[in-house]
Parts: C-alpha cells; structure tokens; sequence
C-alpha cells in the first residue's frame, strides 16, 4: 500500500508559531482548512460566489432557538475541559482503574484528572432560555467520573490535536485489534455529543473537518471506485517515516471506505451521521461559519448528491447492500433497511437547514422536499405494524395487477411469523425492518425505531406507539441489558441462510438480537423528545448497575442480556460514552433538540406527483385513506 493513499498531517497554522510547526514528527507547513489546492475537487466548478446567506430554513427550524453570538458566544461558554492528554492504554493502567473500587478509578487520580463533568450546564441552559432555576452543580458519581476518565483516554490525536476516539480501548484484546483501534465515524456520535454537553467542542470540529476532507480521497476496491461523496466508515493515525528517513516521521490519516473491511460493506450511514452532528456542533457552539464554509458546503451536496442520484429504485427509499450500516455484516439487511432510511431523512431535514441558498442549490432544496414528502409518506404508511395492520395483512388479497391495488408489495399472509400473533401488543406498534417486493422483514429493528421518533420521521401517534410498544416488551427490548440490536433472533435454517451461518452472529448474540449499551443515548433522546424520561431513567438505571463492574463491553448476549457478549470488547468507547450523554440529556433534556427535528406539516403536503392529476395511473397517497398521515 502506497503511502500516497494516505491523507497526510498537514497542520493548521491557526494558533501555531511556524517555528512549531516544524516540529520532526510532523512536519506542516500548509493551513488544512484554507488553501484551495488542498481541495482540488472544487476547482472549475465556480462554488467560490456561492452565498454566505444561512439558510431561511435554518432560520425558521421549528427546534428550541439556538445558541447565537457565533464565536464570541462560544469563547464565553466553553473553558477548557479535562486537561488529560489522552494515551495508549496498557494493562498498568487498567489495573489502576480496576483497583479504584467500586468507581473504578482511584482517588488519586480523579483530583489528577479533575474530571468536572458538567461545570458549564448551567451557561448552556442560561443561553437556551430554559430557566437558571433549572441549573446545577451536580456531583458526579463514581461511575461516571470513570467513564469520563475513559473516554478521555480513547482520544486521539493528529498533529497534537484531537480528533475523534477509538472504537475500542480493550487491552486484553491487543492482539485482535482488527480495526477497533479506528476512530469509526458513527461510533463517533455519541462521544461528540458527551463532549459538546460538556462544552468541549474542539475535537468535534477536528474530526468534522478531517473526515470532510478524506471524503473526497481516493478510494478503489479491485479497481472499482465507490461515489466520490462516500465518508469513510473509519479511519486511523499512522506514524510513518518521512520520505523513506527513518529519523524523520509525519502523521497520516488512513481511512477505511469499505475496501478493508470484513465482508467489504459500505459504509452507507458514515455521511448521514456526519451530517447529523454538523447540525448539532452548529446548534449547540453558535458556530454557524463552520457549516457555511464552501468546503463542508461542497461536502454536504456530495453526500447529498450521492443519496439522491437516480438508479432503478421504484420507492423513495435508500437501496442499499447487506451490512451498511450499524449492523455490518450479512444480517438480511439488504434493499430499504429501516435504520439506513431513517438516518437519510434525519440528513436530509439537517441539510435542509444548513445549506446556503444560491442558484444551483434551489434544486437542490427542492429536490430534498421532494424526497422527504416522499419518503415520509413511504415509511409512515408502509413499515407501520400494528394490531390493525397486521390483521389487515392477515386478510390480504394477492396477485393483484392494478394501479390501486391494495396489497401493493404482493405480501403473501403466509409471511406474518408465529412470534409476531402473540407479540403485537394491543397498544403501539412499530416500523418494520425493511420493505420489497414480496418480502416484510418484520423484525423490530431498534436504531430505526428510535431514530424515526427523533427526527419526526414517525408521527406523534406512531411515535407514542413504539414508545408504548418497548414499554410493553420491556423484557424483551431492555430486560437485563438497554437495549436490543433487534428482536428476535434469527435462529435455525433461517440463522443459516440469512446470515451464512455467521458463528459470530448466532442467535442473540452479537447483531442477531444481542443487547447493545450504546443504544442507550438514542433511546433517552426520543424518550425525552416525547416526554417520556421516565422510561429513559429506569433503562439507564438498568445499564448504570452494571457496565462499570462489566468493564464497558461492546454488547452482552443471551435473551435477556445476561452475558456479556461472547466476542464482546471490553472498554468499548461508544458504551461509554453512550452512558455519558444519556445522563447529561436528561440532565438537561432541552439541549436535546440539537439533535431532534420536529413534524414539518408542510412536508405533508408537498406531494407534487405529476401522476396525481392522471385518471390513469392515481398517486397512491393522495388515494391514501390511512390514518398514519397525520
Ligand atoms: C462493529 C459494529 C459496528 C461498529 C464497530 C466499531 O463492527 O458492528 O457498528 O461501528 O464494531 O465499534
């Protein structure tokens, strides 16, 4: 592998000496973030007028105003944080840790680390207009002050700056790293917004920018390249010799679009999520010059650009292959799975908001209403299950050739599973996995369900429903563990075919129905978006008793979630992190509409199907009797 694929540490001038950045290891001399020539996809393409203008969208985004006063309001809010300087882990200080007792972490080294959680809450609240009453010092407890100290620990640095954290600090696993030891962009996720609530924004604007940039490095596998908006699924930082010295060595980011990765899955919702905490870092830091800027402009419209190509697909969904996002390998996945199309219309309703208006990108607008008028009436009328629908499928009528066919998928009432009769609570209900041509993966998928609550892709009535559902199902969704990758398990001929007899992925483990801590932060967010922090409390509550005894595992397995996962890393970062930002959401549950978008009920109007006037051939929605609309 030649060096030349790497992206090599140039460092940022801003706030270095030139002298300082001579440094032997990493020897930057050019500014990352202004030069055009470090961006040559941008040449000829005349994006240099595009307007500075926000986004009237942004301006009347229905969410909780954000914090305003751009950089100033920012220098105000944020003091420095932990002043840790993140390292390799070693077995030495991971005994050190474990002899801390209960917390974890000894005494000695909380003072050392001043771990002080949460001291600018009270500003951020004050900022947000929600009541100072509300603000408070608030003691950490043991756990938390260790998870701080390690999640602090699995930064990582690029040319002495901070710039994501490691999917895995497992000591005991140092010989399989496979590639744990990358910063993954989704794993990412909830370290960010841990490190956002705690007003420590830097290494979320580092990795933002650093991954825009590997989003246009070439990539091939067997001499085929994937779409240039493609963001990688992972990346790390290497050390190597500078120009064939061995005294002289830079720093490189090595990033991973798939052409390494087990089973070779695209990495499909590494630029929906980047997306995602663009929206967030600008909401909550005020700094909307970030997202203004023409390079994350131009990289907003690529990942845009390659979500809304056209192709053969006949739904408004996203056609993705097995394994392309969350769950990354071959789980029977494939087609329109629920998580991929939830995370597309969270983007899209974040790009709506971000993207500068100029001539070119009016399309571009229109084209995201379009897709989400679509897309939101294609999911709320066909993914909901429940009591009715189900019935409702029972009875189907099939081979039906028609324009208003009811049973438009050819859905054999065969296909309804035995678990699925005695499951369906008589109240809620949920959206079902994926959707084809004569196929329904009723399986309760949880990242979709959750994230459909967040982003409003579901509507109030739907939303409450899943919320009801999992509170229903609680011992099967939560039980011992928050919170199931899916349920249920694939088992038998079916654990055979559908994932090729994957002996990591057996039944409840692992992805087939195994328990997944991260998943915690995205069920407090829609729980406190619907006014249910009960219920987010009693699955933290759940998970707070035993993830520090268990040392932070990747997932457990088992029904219930007693075990921890057979293959499970231990001090698996995006656990970690998923407790922190969960205690700090509901801490603070207003902030939560960073990440959260409200119903746009002009989006349900906005079917501008050209077949709607033809006798002929009538648009389905406007047919639509459903009461899932609204
Ligand atoms: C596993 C998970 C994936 C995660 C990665 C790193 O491959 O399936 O979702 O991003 O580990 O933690």
């Amino acid at each position: 592998m030649g060096i030349s694929r790497f992206r090599r540490c140039y460092r940022l001038l801003v706030g270095f000496s030139a002298a300082a950045g001579l440094s032997p290891r990493c020897p930057c001399r050019r500014s990352l973030y202004s030069s055009a020539e470090l961006f040559p996809r941008f040449e000829g393409r005349g994006i240099s007028g595009i307007a500075k203008a926000v986004s009237s969208l942004r301006r009347l985004s229905t969410s909780v105003d954000t914090l305003s006063g751009g950089d100033k309001a920012f220098e105000r809010l944020y003091i420095h944080g932990v002043g840790v300087k993140p390292h390799a882990v070693g077995e030495e200080e991971v005994r050190k840790v474990e002899a801390g007792g209960e917390g974890g972490i000894a005494e000695e080294e909380r003072e050392e680390l001043d771990l002080g959680g949460n001291r600018n809450l009270g500003e951020l609240e004050g900022v947000l207009d929600v009541g100072k009453d509300k603000a408070k010092e608030k003691d950490m407890s043991a756990v938390e002050k260790e998870a701080w100290w390690l999640l602090n620990r699995a930064v990582v640095n690029y040319c002495g700056n901070p710039i994501g954290t490691v999917a895995a600090n497992d000591p005991g696993m140092a010989n399989q790293m496979l590639n744990y030891d990358q910063v993954f962009i989704r794993d990412f996720v909830p370290s960010a917004i841990a490190f956002l609530l705690k007003g420590e924004s830097e290494i979320v604007r580092n990795f933002l920018l650093h991954t825009l940039q590997l989003q246009s490095w070439e990539k091939t596998v067997d001499c085929y390249s994937p779409g240039q908006g493609l963001m990688p699924a992972s990346f790390k930082v290497r050390t190597v010799p500078l120009d064939g010295s061995n005294e002289a060595f830079e720093e490189v980011l090595d990033p991973d679009f798939g052409e390494s990765a087990i089973g070779r899955v695209a990495p499909v919702d590494s630029g929906l999520w980047w997306i995602i905490l663009l929206r967030a870092y600008g909401k909550i830091t005020g700094d909307y010059a970030l997202q203004e800027r023409v390079d994350v402009q131009m990289g907003i419209k690529l990942i845009l650009n390659l979500c809304l190509s056209d192709g053969f697909d006949m739904f408004p969904s996203l056609l993705v292959t097995d394994g392309s996002c969350m769950i990354d390998r071959r789980m029977g996945i494939h087609g329109h799975p629920l998580e991929i199309q939830t995370l597309f219309y969270s983007a899209l309703r974040c790009s709506r908001e971000m993207i500068t208006i100029n001539d070119g990108p009016k399309n571009l607008v229109h084209a995201i209403n379009n897709r989400l008028s679509a897309l939101s009436f294609h999911i709320r009328e066909y993914y909901w299950a429940d009591m009715k629908k189900i019935n409702e499928i029972y009875r189907y009528k099939t081979e039906e050739y028609s324009h208003d066919a009811i049973n438009k998928f050819n859905i054999y009432p065969e296909q309804i599973p035995s678990w699925l009769v005695d499951w369906i609570p008589e109240k809620g209900g949920y959206f079902i996995g994926n959707l084809q041509p004569a196929h329904m993966d009723f399986r309760f998928f949880s990242l979709g369900n959750l994230w459909a609550i967040v982003s409003s892709l579901a509507t109030q009535r739907q939303a409450e429903g899943i919320l009801n559902l999992i509170e229903a199902k609680w011992d099967d969704l939560v039980a011992k563990m928050p919170f199931k990758i899916c349920y249920p398990a694939l088992e038998y001929d079916e654990w055979r075919i559908i994932t090729g007899s994957d002996p990591k992925n057996t039944p409840w483990s692992y992805h087939n129905g195994g328990s997944w801590p991260t998943l915690l932060w995205q069920f407090t967010l829609a729980c406190i978006k619907m006014g249910r922090q009960d219920l987010a409390q009693r699955a933290v509550a759940v998970a707070e008793k035993r993830l520090s005894n268990d040392k932070w595992p990747e997932y457990y397995d088992t029904r219930s979630g007693r075990f921890i996962g057979k293959q499970s890393r231990l001090y698996q970062t995006w656990t970690i992190a998923g407790l922190l930002s969960s205690k700090m959401l509901l801490e603070n549950p207003d902030i939560a509409c960073i990440l959260t978008c409200e119903e746009d009920l002009e989006l349900l109007e906005g079917c501008t199907c050209s077949l709607s006037k033809s006798a002929r051939t009538k648009c389905s929605r406007l047919a639509a009797r459903s009461q899932v609309l609204v």
